[in-house]
């Protein structure tokens, strides 16, 4: 069963078809026509799956697109040959053909799924959902939310998905930015709440390029989880929440609105503030607040020894304003210009990278390796690793959080540690997703 209600018993593998199709929905006003989508289950956002930790998702890709696809289970330390990574870990599965995916999710979170076959087209049309591994106990709340933020780019004229996915400016700059705004594919999700409720917000940033930037009105909280893992202490929300495309972030929070109010998930763009949710708030859900929630159960991972760490660099190079002269690309030395000439605008470590390039590093099974990541363009990248999550260094050489994904402005250099305990061949790309197509992709061999 594909979206099963979370009182699902672990031991049950979630199963059954997902159907990759071509459909219509609402998107826009009723003066426009529906707008085209590709979705999984033929809605965007696709079928949520929705398991227990320590269970097993098997399910059955049915390709009816257009187009090859495969899915990547987005965060899921997963077995590489079901990490789903087209023209690498498996083929892109043609039109009319299946692909049976069967893998455990040993952590739980927050987590998604998105087509990675032309990920830069095929994620704009809507190709991904939630992938939720629910705790085994229930936690201390009254209901939760999933909230999938997205932008679309679409034609102000026809409604319909702008069809220009090797747009050179999205490439070469900030990525491809939609000019339409919503959550679980509405403009204004409108929710309704109660005083005193306490909701799990469990935020998903779908989208191809845009960075969220999100703050709380008529609501208090704290942040619980990022990229799926639990923080050793809930965060108290004061400030804005930024979610670099691919990153997830779980929030815990009140709702403090009166009744007849309305709370808010508010969006930051260019300093103005918009509504990104509603909450409309009726009646009381208690007399009072609850006391701050505990901190989430930690899922298992193993400790980094950074003093034995393997030091491997990442020097990010190129894009729109960023002086790259050359680099290498299949082999042979191009200059900037031939490299604009054949479609590609990044490097790393002079490399234009692309799925089947030389790895970053190779290591062994269990080493930890620390890794410099140096952003020496003008743009910010959300740097993804598949299949381990890593620890952000922080400034006093502490460990911070475990994430998958990890947004670094231009400029910026952000050490990531980890323990390569998860053995094959995984990519490690910016999720802007046009940067990604025109050269921010390696490797990482776990042998
Ligand atoms: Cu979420 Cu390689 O991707
Ligand atoms: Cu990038």
């Amino acid at each position: 069963m594909l979206a099963a209600r979370p009182m699902m018993a672990a031991a049950q593998p979630m199963g059954g078809v997902l159907k990759a199709s071509v459909a219509d929905m609402r998107l826009l006003p009723a003066e426009y026509p529906e707008t085209r989508i590709w979705g999984i289950g033929g809605t965007m956002p696709g079928t949520e799956i929705r398991v227990k930790k320590g269970g097993s998702v098997q399910v059955t890709l049915d390709n009816e697109l257009p187009q090859p696809t495969s899915i990547h289970w987005h965060g899921i330390k997963i077995d590489n040959a079901m990490d789903g990574v087209s023209g690498l870990t498996q083929a892109a599965v043609p039109t009319g053909q299946t692909f049976d995916y069967d893998f455990v999710t040993p952590d739980a979170g927050t987590y998604w799924y998105h087509a990675h076959n032309r990920s830069y087209e095929q994620v704009a049309r809507g190709l991904y959902g939630a992938l939720i591994v629910e705790e085994a106990d229930p936690l201390d709340i009254d209901r939760e939310e999933v909230l999938i933020l997205d932008d679309w780019l679409l034609d102000p004229e026809t409604g319909q998905i702008n069809g220009d996915f090797e747009s050179t400016h999205a490439k070469s700059h900030a990525g491809r930015i939609g000019n339409f705004i919503g959550t679980n594919g509405t403009a204004d999700l409108t929710l309704p709440a109660q005083k005193n409720e306490r909701l799990r917000l469990r935020i998903i940033n779908a989208a191809n390029a845009r960075l969220f930037e999100l703050r709380l009105e008529g609501l208090e909280g704290w942040t619980v989880a990022l990229d799926g893992m639990p923080l050793d202490t809930p965060q108290a929300i004061t400030d804005a929440i930024i979610l670099g495309p691919a990153q997830r972030a779980d929030l815990i929070v009140d709702v403090v609105a009166d009744s007849g109010k309305t709370a808010r998930l508010v969006r930051i763009d260019r300093r103005e503030a918009f509504s990104q949710v509603t909450f409309d708030v009726n009646g009381q859900a208690s007399l009072a607040r609850r006391g701050p929630p505990a901190a989430l159960p930690p899922n298992d991972h193993q400790i980094v020894d950074l003093a034995s760490a393997r030091r491997v660099s990442l020097f990010m190079e190129g894009g729109a304003m960023g002086g790259l002269k050359s680099a290498t690309y299949n082999d042979e030395i191009l200059s900037f210009r031939e490299l604009v000439e054949a479609g590609q605008f990044w490097s790393f470590n002079g490399v234009v990278g692309g799925i089947d390039g030389a790895p970053l590093t190779q290591v062994a099974r269990g080493e930890s390796v620390r890794l410099s990541i140096y952003n020496n363009t003008s743009f910010p990248h959300a740097m993804h690793l598949h299949g381990m999550h890593f620890h952000e260094v922080m400034e006093d050489g502490s460990l911070g959080p475990l994430r998958d994904t990890s947004l670094i402005f231009g400029g910026e250099v952000r050490d990531v540690a980890f323990v390569a305990d998860n053995p094959g061949n995984w990519l490690f790309h910016c999720h802007m997703l046009s940067h990604a197509a025109s050269g921010m992709m390696t490797r990482v061999v776990v042998t």
